[in-house]
């Protein structure tokens, strides 16, 4: 797919004149201002990265951009280089910039505190400097991780609560995000879905590759489709939404009955192994699912489990 598809829904009133689709037709001939289409930077192309570029790019103008990029789509560029992302947004001037870059793994967070510090709060913070420079409106993604996840079902109006270094490195990443005008802050609960750069299933961090160890598995999350959250945030910026949104699928499970029965559409069962945690770095929260009814009120529904999952047995 192009990535630079033209499309003519999402508009804004620019300054100069540029690519003039079928809606221009609409535009009073002798007005000095026609529609173009907003322009969206996204930085770390990971597993949800990839799944934004994709989607948004059938309706916006899109620029990618990774650390570790081989795609001629994407550009190299490390997030921790302050002078670096700056030029990259000062030439690209994009309207919107999404920040997906993350140490996303919360073990991994505990076990180099430093290296979290810098991808989930460093970057973060060079990002919103530049994007209140360039005017440009921040989306970050956050975690339901937040919330130590002793009540779950939590809504946007709770008070983040966790304290190990993955939640930590968030809150202090959402709280400077969101002193800027319209940033909007995701939070998202586990996230499920077919990976196309890995060419297979994928759930959180892991793949049924290799044995997914599981130390707690009467956990409860309300896991959410991948392919969801593009489609939501495209409604966010259409609607013009600032501040807080939870994303989460619609049905709250117990971790192992969810990745069980995941597993089961590809025959990955035996993959899914309860271990002993007693040597565990950390407990998860236990319930850390989110409350939907602020986007649902929008209008915005998420993926049921079922229908995912028929969408994935096509791949
Ligand atoms: N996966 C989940 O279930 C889940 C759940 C809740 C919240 N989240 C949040 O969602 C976001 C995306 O998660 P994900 O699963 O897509 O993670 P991911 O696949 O690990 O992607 C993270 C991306 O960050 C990029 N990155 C790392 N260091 C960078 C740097 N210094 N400069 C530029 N880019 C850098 C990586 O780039 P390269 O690939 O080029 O190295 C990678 O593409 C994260 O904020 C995560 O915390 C994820």
């Amino acid at each position: 797919m192009a990535l630079h598809q033209t499309l003519a829904q999402t508009l804004s009133w620019p300054s100069s004149y540029a690519t003039c689709t079928a809606r221009c037709s609409k535009v009073p001939a002798r007005t000095p201002k026609i529609w173009t289409i907003m322009k969206i930077a996204i930085f770390g192309i990971g597993f949800l990265g990839g799944k934004l570029m994709k989607y948004l790019s059938n309706e916006f103008e899109v620029v990618g951009a990774s650390k570790n990029s081989h795609d001629s789509f994407v550009k190299q560029i490390d997030a921790t280089d302050i002078n670096r992302l700056e030029e990259f947004l000062n030439i690209e001037k994009p309207d919107i910039v999404i920040d997906t870059i993350a140490l996303s793994s919360y073990f991994l967070c505990e076990k180099d505190p430093k290296l979290c510090k810098t991808l989930n709060y460093d970057t973060a913070k060079n990002i919103a400097k530049i994007c209140r420079k360039i005017n440009a409106k921040m989306i970050f993604i956050s975690s339901s991780y937040v919330f130590n996840g002793k009540i779950g079902n939590y809504s946007e109006t709770d008070i983040p609560d966790s304290t190990n270094k993955y939640a930590r490195s968030k809150i202090r990443a959402e709280k400077l995000v969101l002193k800027l005008k319209d940033a909007l802050v995701i939070r998202i609960e586990p996230l499920y879905g077919y990976d196309e750069k890995d060419n297979q299933i994928k759930v959180g961090t892991n793949t049924f590759e290799s044995d997914i160890a599981v130390g707690y598995p009467d956990i409860l999350r309300n896991p959410v489709y991948i392919n969801d959250i593009p489609k939501v945030i495209k409604s966010l910026i259409e609607n013009n939404q600032s501040g807080i949104f939870h994303i989460a699928g619609p049905r709250k499970m117990k971790w192992i009955d969810f990745l069980k029965t995941l597993a089961s559409i590809i025959h990955a069962e035996n993959k899914v192994t309860i271990v002993d945690n007693s040597n565990w770095l950390l407990k998860p929260p236990h319930d850390s699912s989110l409350n939907i009814s602020k986007i649902n009120s929008l209008g915005i529904t998420t993926t049921s489990f079922e229908i995912a999952l028929n969408e994935l047995r096509r791949f």
